[in-house]
């Protein structure tokens, strides 16, 4: 049994990892700003016999990201999994100057996935192991008109995990997913009309997010000198 904490837990891939890991007998800490959905999540667990707790949290606060962290450490003496997979993606062309969103995107998507890092690290290092599972996206590596920042985003979540990956000790495991199309409600963030109505098209085939929940927990249950680095997951009819 893992302590697994998960950010952004409330609906798509990070409910469905939640759900898939307390499934397997995993103690799942999950944290996002919506409870009302969190409560439904804690209740869907435990009718099924898991383990769970959850805990209102917004990424974008460091403080919140340490408390969350240390809280769990407290209550279980360790963590051993954090999924930093807090995302929203509020697409819109550059020229739209939509800068509030690209703000937005960056501090949830970079600065979030940073204060978990920085909350989770003095942990793994003191108990000398653990694993940092980012949720990336496909964005990490290609740009698309109206995902530019998006991408941006993208492109640093990977860049900070697989440099963290670089300089960590061998007993702290590190891993990077990267998914497609994913049904969720990840498209529920774009304001702008035009990338809206793109979306819609381009989301057609869309997976489910228990795909990517099926990745994250073939990677959390690797042996401990195991580490897998990278997994991307698309639809076999997204090229
Ligand atoms: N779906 C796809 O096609 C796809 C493809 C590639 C990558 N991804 C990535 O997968 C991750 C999960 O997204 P999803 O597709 O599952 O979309 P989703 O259903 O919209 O889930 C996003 C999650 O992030 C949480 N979140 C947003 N802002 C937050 C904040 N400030 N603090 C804490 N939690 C926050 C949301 O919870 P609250 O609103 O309750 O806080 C929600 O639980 C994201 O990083 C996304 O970029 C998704």
């Amino acid at each position: 049994m893992k302590v697994v904490l998960i950010t952004g837990a409330s609906s798509g891939i990070g409910h469905a990892t939640a759900l898939r890991l307390a499934r397997e007998g995993h103690h799942v800490v999950a944290g996002a700003r919506r409870e009302d959905r969190l409560a439904e999540l804690a209740g869907e667990i435990r009718a099924d016999g898991g383990s769970v707790e959850t805990r209102r949290l917004d990424v974008t606060d460091r403080e919140d990201v340490a408390e969350f962290v240390d809280g769990a450490v407290e209550r279980h003496g360790r963590v051993d999994v954090f999924v930093g997979n807090a995302g929203v993606m509020p697409l819109s062309r550059m020229d739209s100057l939509l800068v509030d969103e690209w703000d937005r995107m960056i501090d949830v998507n970079v600065r979030g996935l940073l204060h978990g890092i920085a909350a989770a690290l003095p942990h793994f290092q003191r108990a000398g192991s653990g694993h940092f599972v980012t949720v990336a996206s496909i964005a990490a590596h290609a740009v698309s008109p109206t995902a530019a920042v998006y991408a941006a985003t993208k492109h640093a979540a990977w860049a900070i995990t697989e440099g963290l990956r670089q300089e960590l000790e061998p007993s702290i495991r590190v891993t990077t997913v990267s998914p497609g199309v994913v049904e969720s409600e990840l498209a529920g963030t774009i304001t702008e009309a035009g990338a809206r109505e793109r979306m819609r098209t381009y989301r057609a085939n869309a997976i489910p997010s228990d795909a990517i929940a099926e990745a994250i927990s073939y990677a959390v249950g690797q042996p401990s000198d195991v580490d897998v680095n990278e997994l991307v997951i698309r639809p076999v009819r997204q090229r």
